[in-house]
């Protein structure tokens, strides 16, 4: 079975994802890690993705793999694993940039699908319903107030140990990134036609988690 989780930066995707993937027994995709992976290998290697070849070179023999790491699924980028490295807001800004070129979602969209053959799975991203996972047999979409998406960042970024958090520049960061995201020629942020949406700014996680676990459950049962 395949739960898609789609929605904008800070819109709870990540903790309620993991949350549902704990509850139901499923592998937790989260494909953001996979965009900034690439990222932060492009910005190491000092690759100029704005030249196509060596854009397409780089994509042609760089090796991106998920991997079964407790619960969920973990990224290797050639052979190295690289969590720890990628959750900085620069890697993110990077990663949306990059996330509008067509090779990079074509070099990516294999690779997500595989992990639909590693079991069941709860896919988060921004193109889960609509491109990447269409079949699918739930799909969501989250949201929230941007004022709302800042707090959360500012407290994610504070909890992971950055020293210095500037707010206003988080909330600019997120309304570039949002605009980026969704107003790309390929593969958009929008909701899939048969999306469930919830507005998480006023709801607790429990409280998500509990709302989509009974739309599972539901839909399951109208199969
Ligand atoms: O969810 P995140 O913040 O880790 O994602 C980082 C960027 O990657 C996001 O701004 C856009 C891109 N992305 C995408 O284009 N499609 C996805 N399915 C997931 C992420």
């Amino acid at each position: 079975m395949v739960v898609t989780i789609d929605g904008p930066a800070g819109a709870g995707k990540s903790t309620v994802s993991k949350s549902l993937a704990q509850k139901l027994g499923f592998l937790y995709l989260d494909t953001g890690a996979l965009y900034r992976a690439l990222a932060y290998a492009l910005r190491e290697e000092q690759v100029n993705f704005e030249e196509e070849r060596e854009l397409l070179s780089f994509l042609g023999e760089i090796t991106i793999e998920l991997f079964r790491k407790d619960m969920g699924l973990g990224v290797r980028v050639r052979g190295e694993e690289v969590e720890d490295k990628i959750r900085s807001e620069e890697i993110g800004a990077l990663a949306s940039r990059i996330s509008k070129i067509p090779a990079v979602r074509e070099r990516l969209l294999p690779v997500q699908r595989q992990a639909s053959d590693m079991g069941d799975i709860i896919a988060e991203g921004r193109d889960m319903g609509t491109v990447v996972f269409p079949w699918a047999e739930v799909k969501f979409f989250l949201d929230a107030s941007v004022e709302e998406r800042v707090r959360r960042r500012v407290r994610e970024l504070i909890m992971r140990g950055e020293k210095e958090v500037d707010q206003n520049a988080i909330a600019e960061s997120i309304i570039k990134r949002d605009r980026q995201d969704m107003e790309r020629g390929i593969a958009p942020l929008k909701p899939h036609p048969e999306a469930i949406i919830i507005d998480t700014s006023y709801l607790s996680v429990e409280e998500v988690v509990k709302n989509m676990l009974s739309y599972i459950k539901m839909l399951r049962r109208a199969d």
